[in-house]
């Protein structure tokens, strides 16, 4: 195993806030990555190197061993599974909530429901244990036009302000998951280069709590 630490982070609108959390835990990638086509990059420490990839990229790169560290949101995460992955810190950072929505006022479809959605793992999941029939259809992006369209009866999403539920003629109905982005860590890695990412583990959680406290005070 290399002693070199790669860190995967989601690119899209986790990274903006995952940066400054990794500068306030000692690493800074040496160039500007929102105006790189580089997918790899150097950071000050020489044996930390960042790679920026899909979300949902991320969890196959950790539990592969491609990459020792990762930055994922925890729906990701959930609708990859968690095998050959620790997830030992909640970063506290794009707070949203997974819920099921439907189309305003309308009552549940009785029989079978068609609910899509890109969490399809989690839908079925989550359906099955509320002994509901599910027909879970897949879509990558624009869950919301799903019930205008007469594709579904409801979709699983992310919703934060509510707002685009409310643009659409939707509202949200019930709450799957509490999701914010995490920290996972290689299970193989967190042995063998454990020298290695304690004290980065250990400088994260404290800029973790530093803004905890920050946004508290
Ligand atoms: P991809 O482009 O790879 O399909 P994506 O479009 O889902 O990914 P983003 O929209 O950048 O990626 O979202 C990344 C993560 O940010 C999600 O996995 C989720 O954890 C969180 N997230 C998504 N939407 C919101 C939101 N409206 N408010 C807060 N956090 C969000
Ligand atoms: C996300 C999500 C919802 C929306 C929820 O989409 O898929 O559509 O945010 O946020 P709200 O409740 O504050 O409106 P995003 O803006 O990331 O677009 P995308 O899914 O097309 O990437």
């Amino acid at each position: 195993m290399s002693k070199q630490l790669i860190v995967a982070l989601s690119k899209g609108r986790i990274l903006d806030e995952t940066l400054p959390l990794l500068a306030d835990a000692g690493v800074e990638p040496l160039e500007d990555l929102g105006k790189s086509r580089k997918l790899l990059f150097d950071t000050n420490l020489p044996d930390v190197k960042l790679v920026v990839i899909r979300a949902t990229d991320v969890p196959t790169y950790v539990q592969l061993g491609a990459a020792d560290l990762g930055v994922a949101g925890k729906d990701v995460l959930l609708e990859h599974g968690a095998e050959g992955l620790y997830e030992p810190l909640d970063l506290e950072i794009a707070r949203c909530k997974l819920m099921t929505a439907g189309v305003r006022g309308a009552e549940p479809a009785l029989a079978r429901r068609r609910v899509a959605t890109k969490f399809v793992n989690i839908a079925r999941r989550w359906y099955a244990q509320q002994g509901i029939q599910a027909e879970v259809i897949k879509l990558y992006g624009a869950m919301e036009l799903a019930p205008l369209m007469n594709l579904a009866d409801e979709i699983v999403d992310i919703v934060d302000t509510g707002n685009t539920l409310r643009a659409n003629g939707m509202e949200p109905g019930e709450l799957i998951a509490s999701i914010s982005t995490r920290l996972v860590v290689n299970k193989a890695a967190m042995t063998m280069k454990h020298a290695r990412i304690k004290p980065l583990l250990e400088r994260l959680e404290q800029a973790v709590a530093a803004r905890r406290e920050g946004v508290a005070g």
